[in-house]
């Protein structure tokens, strides 16, 4: 069993359908998850990456705020970094106990320069800026758009990105960015619209929180997952939806659901 491929809008990247998402590789202080977690070692790590490049995952996503996540990718990576498509963020910070923003030049090329660092990188797939909520007032405020492309220029950046938090963001991000990430699930269908133009638009579309952060999934057996599936492929154009897992078990049935939902649709 394998997932299902799709791609980056018209980047030439070929993404897989499911994504892993690494939140919980790196952080569990200030998470919204549905029960409390101990970080998994190591070993645990290497043996889900392998897991899920089995089972036909290429997109792992991470950011600077996720803790140790992107430092623990560069580790486990060694050696298989051509094999991923490796997104990150700029934008948000976390000393642990609270996020900071920083959205200027000078911080966006900090940022990227220590993502590429940690990850053992020479090149970041994608770096999406990672929104604290204000959207419209970071784009239009801010040098971090500008600065990604520069950046982008240089070839330390394949694909520029924006992961924000509103339909306005993001329809006004899409002007700029090759690629979008955003919330739509079964309980939140607000930037639905923004999914239609960037397929328009030939851009890629990455779904964050997929299951609303696990809470639409927990006790609801394999039904939740399907049906959660179902709804999000409704739409064209998706290049990837991220699902954060560190379980083996849900990883395998997250690609078994996927499989299913997706027959005949993708
Ligand atoms: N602002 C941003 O840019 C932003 C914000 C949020 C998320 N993201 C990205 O999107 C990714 C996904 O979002 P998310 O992690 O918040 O939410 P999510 O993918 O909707 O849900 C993750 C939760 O669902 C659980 N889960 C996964 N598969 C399951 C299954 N088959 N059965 C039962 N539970 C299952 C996971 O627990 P187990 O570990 O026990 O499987 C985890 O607690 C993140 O990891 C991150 O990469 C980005």
């Amino acid at each position: 069993m394998k997932t299902p491929l799709s791609r980056l809008g018209n980047s030439g990247l070929e993404t897989s359908l499911l994504g892993l998402g690494t939140v919980k590789f790196g952080r569990n202080a200030g998470v919204k998850y549905p029960s409390a977690f101990e970080l998994p070692d190591d070993k645990s790590l290497a043996s889900l990456l392998s897991l899920a490049a089995d089972l036909g995952i290429n997109v792992l996503d991470t950011a600077p705020a996720y803790g140790s996540s992107e430092e623990r990718l560069g580790q486990l990576l060694k050696g298989q970094r051509h094999d991923w498509i490796i997104s990150t963020k700029t934008g948000e910070t976390f000393d642990g106990k609270n996020s900071a923003f920083d959205f200027s030049a000078e911080a966006t090329r900090q940022s990227v320069e220590r993502s590429l660092k940690r990850l053992k990188t020479d090149y970041l797939d994608i770096v999406m800026v990672h929104s604290d909520g204000n959207d419209l007032e970071l784009i239009e405020r801010n040098e971090v758009i500008a600065t990604l492309d520069q950046l982008k220029q240089e070839g330390k950046i394949r694909q520029t990105g924006f992961s924000g938090k509103t339909l306005e963001g993001a329809l006004a991000a899409l002007k700029q960015v090759d690629m979008l990430m955003l919330t739509y699930n079964l309980r939140e269908h607000r930037e639905g619209e923004a999914i239609d133009q960037a397929n328009h638009l030939g851009k890629g579309v990455y779904i964050k929180k997929a299951f609303a952060s696990g809470h639409l999934v927990s006790g609801s057996g394999e039904e939740g997952q399907l049906s959660s599936f179902r709804h999000i492929l409704g739409k064209a154009g998706i290049s990837s939806i991220i699902v954060g897992t560190i379980n083996p078990d849900h990883l395998k049935q997250n690609v078994r659901a996927l499989c299913q939902a997706s027959a005949g649709m993708v």
